[in-house]
C-alpha cells in the first residue's frame, strides 16, 4: 500500500476522532443557562435550567451532546400565585421516585417567589403534579441535603438582620419542613459585593465529608462566586456545625459571575462534577444571559475539595469518566 500525504492526513483524522469521542467543549448551554443542575441516571444526563417561563429538560447520553439536544417542556403552570419567574430547577430522587424542586411567584418579579415541589414519577420525562409549597415566606434557590438521620431542605430567604441568607430545615417528606434555622449569612467582604446574599446551596459529599457550596454576593456584579461550608459532624441544623471558606470559585478566563451549582456524579461513578453558570456580560447578569459550563472537581492532598478555575470556552475538556 502506497503511503500517500493524503492517507496520512486520513489516518490522522481518524486517531484524533477516536480519541476525543468524550471530550466536549462549554458551555453546555449558551442561553438562559442559569442556575443549572444535572443528574446522571439510566444512561442520561439530565439538565435543567432557569427559563422563567416554565420547566424544560434536556437530555443526552453525553455531557458535550446536551448541547445540540431538544429540550423538553415538562410544567407549565397558570396558577396566579406561582405562574412566572421560575427560577433554579432541581431534580432530586426520593423514596424511589423523583421529585422537581424550585422556585417560582406570580408573574411580577420578584417579591412574590417561594419554593415548591412537583411530584413525578420514575421517569424524569414522565408525568409531573404539583405536590405543594415549602414554605409561607419568600424564598428561593432550594436543594436536599442527604444525612444518614434524614433529609435537610436547605434554601435562600431573608434573614431577622435583613440579609439574604440561606436556611436549613430538616424534612418530614418531601414537600413538608420543621422549624428553619439559619445556615450562613452573608457578612463577609466577599459575600457582600453589589448586595449582601447567599443562595443556591448544592450538597456534595466525598472521603466521609459534607460539604453545601452556596453562591455569594449580588449576580448582577462580577464577584458573584462560589463559598463553601463543611460539615463538622454536629447537628446539621445549627450554623455552629458548619465551617465557612471562600471564595472558593470565582471569575476567570473571560467567565464573569461564576456561580448557581449544583453537583452530577460521572457515569461510572468516580466523579463528582461542578456544573455551574457563567456571563461574558462585563458587571455580571441576572438574567438569560449565563450560559452553562461543566468541570470535574478534584481533590488536594488534605482531602479538601479543589474547584480550580472556569477555563476559557475554546478549551477542550474530557468528558465524565464512564461515558459512551
Ligand atoms: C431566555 O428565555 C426568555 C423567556 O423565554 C426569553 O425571553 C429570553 O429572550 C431568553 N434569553 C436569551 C438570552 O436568549
Amino acid at each position: 500500500m502506497l503511503i500517500t500525504p493524503a492517507r496520512i492526513l486520513w489516518l490522522f483524522a481518524f486517531l484524533v476522532s477516536a480519541v476525543s469521542c468524550a471530550s466536549f467543549t462549554n458551555p453546555l448551554k449558551a442561553k438562559n443557562g442559569s442556575d443549572p443542575h444535572i443528574v446522571y441516571t439510566g444512561g442520561y444526563y439530565y439538565l435543567v435550567t432557569t427559563t422563567w417561563t416554565n420547566i424544560q429538560v434536556t437530555r443526552a447520553t453525553t455531557l458535550g451532546g446536551l448541547k445540540t439536544a431538544t429540550p423538553t417542556t415538562i410544567w407549565t403552570d397558570s396558577t396566579a400565585s406561582r405562574s412566572g419567574n421560575f427560577w433554579a430547577p432541581e431534580l432530586h430522587w426520593i423514596n424511589d421516585r423523583w421529585y422537581l424542586y424550585y422556585s417560582a411567584g406570580t408573574t411580577a418579579c420578584c417579591d412574590n417567589q417561594r419554593s415548591h415541589v412537583l411530584q413525578g414519577t420514575t421517569d424524569i420525562l414522565g408525568s409531573w403534579s404539583y405536590l405543594g409549597r415549602l414554605s409561607a415566606e419568600w424564598g428561593i434557590d432550594s436543594t436536599i441535603l442527604r444525612m444518614s438521620d434524614a433529609n435537610y431542605f436547605v434554601w435562600s430567604r431573608f434573614s431577622p438582620n435583613g440579609l439574604q441568607s440561606l436556611y436549613i430545615a430538616k424534612m418530614t417528606s418531601p414537600s413538608v419542613i420543621g422549624t428553619p434555622y439559619l445556615l450562613s449569612e452573608p457578612t463577609l467582604s466577599w459575600e457582600t459585593v453589589g448586595g449582601a446574599v447567599n443562595e443556591g446551596p448544592a450538597a456534595m459529599y466525598h472521603g466521609g465529608k459534607t460539604y453545601i457550596a452556596y453562591s455569594a454576593s449580588y449576580c448582577w456584579t462580577e464577584s458573584y462566586q462560589l463559598g463553601l461550608l463543611t460539615w463538622n459532624g454536629g447537628d446539621p441544623l445549627l450554623q455552629s456545625s458548619w465551617a465557612k471558606t471562600g471564595p472558593v470559585f470565582s471569575s476567570s478566563n473571560g467567565n464573569l459571575g461564576t456561580g448557581h451549582n449544583g453537583f452530577f456524579v460521572s457515569p461510572d461513578g468516580t466523579e463528582i462534577w461542578n456544573v455551574y453558570h457563567a456571563t461574558t456580560v462585563s458587571g455580571g447578569s441576572c438574567d438569560g444571559n449565563r450560559y452553562t459550563m461543566a468541570q470535574k472537581v478534584n481533590w488536594n492532598s488534605d482531602g479538601t475539595p479543589n474547584f480550580g478555575s472556569a477555563p476559557s470556552l475554546s478549551t477542550v475538556l474530557q468528558g465524565p469518566s464512564g461515558e459512551p
